[in-house]
């Protein structure tokens, strides 16, 4: 549908539960060791420890000027209040996260979270000036019945209805399907891509052309450094959302220099 255009590509790594602070600061110590500036010339980079390590990761990403993006998996709708348990968007902010992921499939599989708390977390998110990173995707089931694009649309009006046009464009959808999270098998390039457009013309039909055309659209599950060059060579696949293989520098090191525009193959 576009051009790849500006869209500058977004490797995010999401560590789920795993990382306990002390593992968290050898993790960032060996990435910032490993990675080069000309690596993060054409491609930004978010990580999203647990909770309990965002003050470590944020002290050592300003105080060796670790080129990447803070992050977090999840947070509350609310600002503060008697949430036992959770944690808010404004503290989040405070501590300087770029980036949260709302409505990942594992929050709303076990957590209940249902599409309208999603929508109602991506405002809270927004209004503190923090990026969103939308997760949408089908189960084994409904790809098997040929639904995936009905849950796809769905999951995309819920979320977007009340947002506008200008928030929707800064906005970072990512494709995940369920039955590849975890599984080693990732979707096909081609599979992705078809998926990954679907995204950006229903969010066209929804929030409009300029915000489809700007707006960024990951591509996650079982992502590893072997699929990640034929992923991004896609034309709608602006960036990864990696789990388990961003647990280990290198192989993160690696994705994300597979990332880069000049690594694409045939991009555009
Ligand atoms: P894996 O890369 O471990 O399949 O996880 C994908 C994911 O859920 C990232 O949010």
């Amino acid at each position: 549908m576009t051009p790849a255009g500006p869209r500058r590509p977004l490797v995010s790594g999401n560590w789920k539960m795993h990382h306990d602070h002390i593992e968290a600061l050898h993790t960032m110590r060996d990435l910032g060791l490993r990675m080069k500036p000309e690596d993060v010339a054409q491609v930004d980079v978010s990580v999203h420890p647990p909770f309990t390590d965002l003050r470590t990761v944020q002290t050592l990403v300003e105080g060796e000027s670790i080129p990447v993006a803070l992050g977090a998996q999840h947070c509350n709708d609310h600002d503060r209040g008697a949430f036992t348990g959770e944690v808010s968007p404004q503290m989040l902010a405070r501590l300087g996260v770029r980036y949260v992921i709302v409505g990942h499939s594992e929050r709303r599989q076990h957590f209940g979270m249902s599409d309208e708390l999603v929508a109602a977390t991506l405002r809270a998110v927004l209004q503190h000036d923090m990026t969103p990173i939308l997760c949408v995707g089908e189960t084994e089931e409904e790809r098997a019945a040929g639904r995936t694009e009905t849950r796809l649309s769905s999951q995309l009006e819920a979320a977007l209805q009340e947002l506008d046009g200008s928030h929707v464009a800064g906005l970072v959808v990512a494709y995940e399907p369920i039955w590849a999270i975890g599984t080693g098998r990732a979707a096909t390039a081609v599979d992705a891509e078809d998926a990954c457009l679907f995204v950006r013309e229903k969010v066209a039909e929804l929030s409009g052309a300029d915000a489809a055309t700007s707006m960024r659209v990951q591509y996650g599950g079982s992502v590893n450094p072997e699929n990640a060059p034929d992923l991004m060579a896609e034309p709608d696949v602006d960036g990864l959302l990696v789990g388990g293989a961003s647990l280990d520098a290198a192989g993160f090191v690696e994705i994300i220099r597979a990332s880069r525009p000049a690594a694409g193959r045939r991009k555009g």
